[in-house]
């Protein structure tokens, strides 16, 4: 009890600080700073990326296809998926609304699950060139049947890894932020 009682407490003051220091900085106050560990919202498509990257094996490259040259790892396009699903499980209504949206050249309105703030920058192409790979980052995604925020994506969790020694990364500020 005590002890817990202290960590809210403390909890309390990391949360008061925080925000002061935004409002000394003059950010607007961001709700969730960013700090949405486990944020899984709802899909229009209940993608699974278990039985896509996970029992069918698919690269997660194939989808996510501009992640090596890009700053953004892009969501695939319908056409990607139709790919398979223009003869796979065309029973499923799923797959039924999918091939509808296709058919009138319209897109599926994924719904984010990662999202920074926007005075930090993040590069995927320069991460994967040093050969970080997505798990360390995304956790087990061919595990999970919904996608959801892994990592807490702090300031904290960018400067530990990036001062390991082995990794050479840079730590001043405005190789984060605007
Ligand atoms: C068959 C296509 C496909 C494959 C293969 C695939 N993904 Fe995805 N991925 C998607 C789609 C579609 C979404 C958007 C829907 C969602 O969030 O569930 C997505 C979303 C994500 C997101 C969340 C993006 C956001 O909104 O922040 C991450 C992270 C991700 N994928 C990582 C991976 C990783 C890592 C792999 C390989 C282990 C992988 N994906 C394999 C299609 C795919
Ligand atoms: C060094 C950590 C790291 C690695 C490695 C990494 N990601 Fe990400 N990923 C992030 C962060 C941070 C974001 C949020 C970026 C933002 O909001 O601007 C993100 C966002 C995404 C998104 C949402 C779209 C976007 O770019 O904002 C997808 C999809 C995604 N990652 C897929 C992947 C895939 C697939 C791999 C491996 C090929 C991968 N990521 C490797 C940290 C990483
Ligand atoms: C390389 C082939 C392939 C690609 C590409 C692919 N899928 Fe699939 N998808 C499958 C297979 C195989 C199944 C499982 C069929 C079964 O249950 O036997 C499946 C199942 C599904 C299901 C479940 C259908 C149901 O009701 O049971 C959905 C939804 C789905 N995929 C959406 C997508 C979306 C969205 C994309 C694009 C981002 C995509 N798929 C890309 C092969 C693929
Ligand atoms: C698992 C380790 C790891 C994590 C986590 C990580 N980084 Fe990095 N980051 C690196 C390494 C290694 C480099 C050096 C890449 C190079 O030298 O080209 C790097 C380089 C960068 C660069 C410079 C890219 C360029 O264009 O040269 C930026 C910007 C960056 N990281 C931002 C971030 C942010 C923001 C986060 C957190 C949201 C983050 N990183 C999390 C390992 C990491
Ligand atoms: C490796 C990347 C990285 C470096 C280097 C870095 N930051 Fe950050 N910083 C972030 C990310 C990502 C966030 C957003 C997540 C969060 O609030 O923890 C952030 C958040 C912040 C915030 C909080 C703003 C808010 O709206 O919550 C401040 C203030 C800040 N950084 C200042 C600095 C200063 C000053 C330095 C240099 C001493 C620095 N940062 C270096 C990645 C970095």
């Amino acid at each position: 009890m005590q002890r817990r009682y202290f960590f809210s407490l403390f909890v309390g003051l990391v949360v008061t600080g925080l925000m002061s220091l935004v409002s000394l900085t003059g950010c607007k106050f961001q709700p969730g700073f960013g700090y949405n560990q486990g944020h899984a919202p709802e899909q229009p498509i209940p993608f699974d990326h278990s039985l896509h990257a996970g029992k069918q094996n698919i690269q997660c490259q194939y989808c996510h296809n501009q992640v090596e040259r890009s700053k953004h790892s892009n969501i695939p396009a319908l056409s990607t998926c139709m790919n398979c699903h223009m003869q796979v499980k065309t029973d499923s209504p799923h797959i039924q609304k999918m091939r509808e949206a296709y058919d009138k050249g319209e897109s599926i309105e994924w719904v984010r699950v990662h999202m920074l703030p926007d005075h930090a920058r993040f590069n995927h192409a320069a991460h994967l060139k040093k050969g970080v790979n997505c798990q360390t980052c995304h956790g087990p995604v061919e595990t999970m049947t919904k996608v959801y925020q892994y990592s807490d994506l702090s300031m904290g969790w960018c400067i530990n890894c990036h001062r390991q020694p082995e990794n050479k990364a840079p730590l001043n500020c405005t190789t984060c932020h605007y």
